[in-house]
């Protein structure tokens, strides 16, 4: 058996990973005509009504509003969803902040649902949190493998709550036929640098439904209709208006993004069939009847300790982390594990308007706790070439191989 690296082996890789080189000169062309425009402001330009218009179209929805972040989509979702202060949102509990921070900022309690090996929400324990005070259910398609929508859509339908569907890691993910985003009552997406599409910041919403299309588009706009007539705000809303630049770009990135997905989808799938046999290792897990779009590539080590593989594999010069985010989120993010949200108060964390006032502590998701341990994360791109990825499957088949089973 080969030595390993990280006891004074030769490692399977010596040459760096290619970086990710997302634009070019359609970029620049679309700028330069944003930039001679001499207009930069989104709502009178071209730019984001035309990332609006052929975003919904991709989709096959009707209406698509453009923001600033992944973070701003969430918010201008829940802002037109609308809930009581007090409402409970029922969430995943791996997932970026981006997602926790509009719940709060809405006044509302974010409830987590344990996860499956999916590593995506349980429906049956997303069910088993409903309250008469739950308001809706959003949904994080981790890591660009999609949830179970049949099960969280019946859900919501049978319960009376919305399904919000949180695609910022799933760009144009495919679950049974039908994208990502457009299953639910909202998808929300981020154009984040690491992003199949990006602007380097932005964030989308999309919708069928008319009138949540129409505040959204007022809550991302101070509330302001922009109507002939006196001025007026008809709504308490903030200013997410994603600029004329974002725009640009964006639309370039648009252009793009399908070949960007096929790829990673190709290259994710391939380097789970040449690790599948690998001892004590699961490959990133694929949802039935979806596509997985690989934001990110997450396996699990079960069979051997996973801090240590990690390391190990690292040093064959395969980088890695290990855990994605350290903690649930629920532990990581201190407004909720400490309740520190606004000045001195846990607002909305306490009891406000009759609401739960539930601890976010060590245990409230076992098995999440449990699989965030074991996970190892690889950053998969559309740049890398088939013998990247055979450097990738080698260096965990050895590492595997080499490093004394766990039970
Ligand atoms: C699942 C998820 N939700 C929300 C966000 C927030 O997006 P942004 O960083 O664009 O605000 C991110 C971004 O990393 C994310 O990965």
């Amino acid at each position: 058996m080969a030595t390993l690296a990280i006891d004074g082996g030769t490692p399977v890789r010596v040459l760096p990973f290619p970086p990710r080189r997302p634009f070019g000169e359609r970029e620049i062309e679309l700028l330069s005509e944003a930039i001679r425009s001499q207009n930069l402001f989104g709502p009178g330009g071209t730019k984001v009504p035309e990332l609006e218009r052929r975003f919904a179209a991709l989709y096959g929805v009707p209406h698509a509003v453009a923001s600033t972040s992944g973070t701003a989509a969430i918010h201008v979702a829940l802002g037109a969803l609308n809930p009581e202060p007090g409402d409970e949102i029922i969430t995943a509990p791996i997932t970026d902040a981006g997602t926790i921070a509009p719940i709060l900022f809405q006044n509302c309690v974010p409830v987590f649902a344990d996860i499956d090996d999916t590593y995506n929400m349980d429906p049956r324990d997303v069910e088993a949190q409903i309250t008469p005070r739950t308001r809706a259910i959003l949904a994080v398609h981790l890591f660009g493998n999609p949830c179970d929508l049949d099960a969280l859509a019946a859900i919501a339908r049978r319960r009376g709550v919305a399904l919000i569907e949180d695609c910022c890691q799933a760009h144009l993910t495919d679950y049974k036929g039908r994208p990502c985003g457009s299953i639910g009552d909202i998808g929300c997406f981020s154009l984040q640098q690491s992003k199949h599409m990006t602007c380097g910041d932005g964030g989308l919403t999309i919708t069928r439904d008319p009138a949540l299309a129409e505040r959204m588009a007022l809550f991302r706009d101070k509330g302001w209709p922009r109507k002939p007539g006196a001025r007026g705000y008809v709504l308490l809303g903030l200013n997410y208006r994603m600029t004329e630049l974002q725009g640009a770009v964006a639309v370039a990135q648009l252009e793009k993004v399908a070949d960007v997905v096929r790829r990673r989808n190709e290259l994710g799938d391939r380097l789970s069939e040449r690790i599948r046999s690998a001892p004590g290792i699961i490959p990133a897990p694929v949802t039935p009847g979806g596509r997985h779009t690989y934001w990110s590539y997450g396996l699990r080590v079960t069979g051997h300790d996973p801090v240590r593989f990690a390391a190990a594999l690292r040093a064959e010069g395969i980088p890695c982390g290990q855990g994605y985010i350290g903690k649930p989120i629920y532990l990581c993010m201190d407004a909720l594990a400490s309740k520190r949200t606004f000045g001195t108060s846990s607002h909305p964390l306490d009891g406000c308007h009759g609401a739960r006032s539930l601890d976010y502590a060590e245990g409230m998701c076992p098995r999440t706790e449990a699989i965030l341990h074991q996970m190892v994360t690889l950053g998969i791109h559309e740049h890398l070439a088939d013998g990247d990825i055979a450097d990738m499957a080698a260096g965990i088949q050895k590492v595997a191989a080499a490093l004394p089973p766990q039970p």
